[in-house]
Parts: C-alpha cells; structure tokens; sequence
C-alpha cells in the first residue's frame, strides 16, 4: 500500500454554495420535543470515503469546487497529494467535468479516476458508441439528430428508445422514452433537444438483462469485478424494462421498491466471461482509467449489448460498484485503498 498521503476528497456544488476546504457541517440540533430520529441518516458516498480513507491510515480532507473562480484557485494551492475526484459537473454544468481533470492535470496533482480523454470519448454516448464500433465491441445501432441534422451509419428499427447523448443517471429516461411508432419517436426527439438543449440518441431498444460490470486496474492489468443485475423483471406489465429515474433513485415510486441490484447469480459460465471480456475492451475502448462500470444488456438469444461506459461511478456503499466489490472479497476500505494505489501508480 501506497505510504501516508494528504488527500482532499473533492466535488462539486453549485455556485450559491459555499467553497473551498470543508468541514462536514454537523446535523442541525434537536428542537425541543422533537423525537429522535429513528433512521440513520444515510451517509453520502464522499463521507464512506473519507472514514475509509482516514481508517486506510492517510490524512483526508474535503475541498469543494463552486463554479467561483476562487474556489479553483484555492485548489491550486491545497496541497493535496492525490485528490480523490467525485466531481460530477463544474457550476452545476456536467459536460463540464472533463474541465475539472484537465485543470488538475495542468497543475500536476495526481487524481482518481478518468481523465479529460475518457470524459470526451465516453460521455458523449454516441462518440463512445463510435470508439466501440471500432474496436469490434456490440453495441445497439443508433442514429443522432440535433436540429434536422441526422448523423448515422446504419438503418434502425422499432422498438427504439430515445435518450439525451451526454446525461446521466437516467436523466431524461422514463417509460416514454422508449417509442414503438414514428409519431411518438418524432415527439421524444422535439423533447430531448428542447428540454435538454441536447442532440437526441435514437438507439435501438435491446429487450433483456441488465448486467453491469464493475472493472478495476489499468492497462493489462484493469479486471471486471462479479457481474451485478439490475432485476427488472418485476416492474408492472406494460412498463418498459428500463433503469428510468425513478428505478435509480425516487425511494416513494413502486418502480424503486420492486427492482434491486444484486450479485447476478445464475448467468452460464460462459456469459459471465464475454461480458467480463466484452466490458474490459469497452472500459480500453474510451479511456477509462482506476475504475469504472461498463453497463450492458444480453437479449434473450445471449447476444451482448454494451449500452454504456460510465467514467468514475457511483462508489456508495450500496451501489453496483461497492456490491461487486465486497462480492471479489474486498472490503469497503480496501476497495478505496485500491482505487488510491492505482492512481498513485500512474503518478508514478
Ligand atoms: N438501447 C437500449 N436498450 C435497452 N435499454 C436501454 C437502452 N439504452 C438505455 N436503456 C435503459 O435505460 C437505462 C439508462 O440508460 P443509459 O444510457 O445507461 O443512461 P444513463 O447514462 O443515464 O445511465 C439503462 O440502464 C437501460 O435500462
Ligand atoms: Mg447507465
């Protein structure tokens, strides 16, 4: 393991809100005859890894990224060993992460995770679906448009589904995103490029398994961790098999309560090794580095789809990531003092 180091756990927040080193505010005191809270308030992904980092035996701190340019001068100067990166956008604007690595770059701290390269090929989904093509990797036939201009190689058929080409966590995915007629697919690309101010991805709908595979390493050595599913065979008939936003994240929704992700137990063999191949060439094919999840779907012939490449994912405790994780036998701690290692290692 890599000696003692200074790291500042750092992400973003918009620009109202406060800047620079932080000390995680305590939780607001209880007023008088207020019960009790009953549920532990869970914990935010940045805080499991700062208590891991800390019981890991390095010295954290947090630095957040305001969209101010004080809050980037500052971190010029926070004398951080390796900053550990959760920033997801810069002033609340995503497709300005890659902004963030390339600063961090210029200055010469060493981070986790993508770099400015791997943000470019991989978040923008139709680019990294170009880069897949090229390296022989499957992944659903699409076409883009972005006012009357159609940008396409192949032919597509119904069932199609329509998402913004550079968001995350499903942004823009609900049960109408996926169109069986050219009038509902003309209507979800008007709402796409209206209400995202984005170009539309028109993709071909893969009916199937959702598998994600966590990969860890670099070069020759990066590995897919036990392949976890997302199980959406229970959601209600006549609801689209999709991870909408409301399966990720709305807790109240039903689609939220009867989809889980677990370890995916029962896939042959034989799967299980070209998806853990396929997701290793996807993970090379845009650049990711230290870790990241390559998300895919196997139709019910076995064929594999990769749907998407995912630079820095969600390493909460309860994720995908963190669940593959503990399943390869590492713990919560020893997974971030992996994630450490290998970014220092490339500092090398
Ligand atoms: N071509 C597709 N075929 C089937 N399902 C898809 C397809 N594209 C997206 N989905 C569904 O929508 C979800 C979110 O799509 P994805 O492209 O991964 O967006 P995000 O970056 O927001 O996670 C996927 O996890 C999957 O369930
Ligand atoms: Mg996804």
């Amino acid at each position: 393991m890599t000696g003692k180091l200074k790291v500042t756990v750092l992400y973003d927040l918009e620009e109202e809100e406060p800047a620079g080193v932080q000390e995680e505010a305590p939780p607001p005191p209880r007023r008088k005859g207020q019960k009790k809270r009953k549920k532990k308030p869970v914990k935010h992904d940045r805080e499991e890894i700062f208590e891991a980092l800390e019981k890991l035996g390095h010295e954290p701190s947090y630095y957040v990224l305001n969209g101010r340019q004080q809050s980037l001068l500052g971190l010029a100067r926070c004398g951080a060993d390796l900053i550990f990166n959760l920033t997801e956008a810069y002033a609340g604007d995503d497709t300005r992460e890659m902004h963030v690595t390339a600063y961090l770059d210029l200055l010469d701290i060493p981070y986790t995770g993508a770099g400015p390269h791997a943000h470019i090929l991989a978040q923008d989904k139709s680019i990294a679906k170009k880069m897949f093509a090229f390296y022989g990797i499957q992944s659903p036939y699409f076409a883009t448009a972005w006012r009357g201009t159609i940008d396409h190689a192949h032919d597509i058929a119904f069932p199609l589904i329509v998402k913004p080409t550079s968001e995350d966590g499903s942004i823009g995915i609900d049960a109408t995103a996926v169109v069986t007629t050219v009038k509902d697919l003309m209507e979800r690309i008007a709402y796409i490029q209206t209400e995202f101010d984005s170009p539309a991805l028109i993709e071909e709908y893969i009916e199937g398994r959702e598998i994600y595979a966590s990969i860890l390493g670099n070069y020759e050595n990066a590995r897919a961790l036990p392949l976890v599913e997302l199980d959406l065979s229970k959601l209600p008939k006549g609801v689209p098999r999709i991870a909408s936003q409301d399966v990720k994240f709305e807790k109240d929704t039903d689609a939220y309560r009867l989809t889980k992700s677990a370890i995916a137990e029962d896939l042959d063999e034989e799967t299980a090794a070209k998806l853990a191949e396929i997701a290793i060439k996807a993970y090379r094919a845009v650049k990711l580095r230290d870790y990241g999840r390559i998300d895919m779907r196997v139709s019910p012939k076995g064929e594999i789809y990769v749907i998407e490449a995912n630079p820095n994912p969600w390493l909460s405790s309860g994720q995908e990531f963190a669940i593959a994780a503990r399943k390869s036998g590492l713990s919560y701690n020893q997974m971030v003092g992996e994630i450490v290692d290998l970014a220092m290692a490339r500092h090398a």
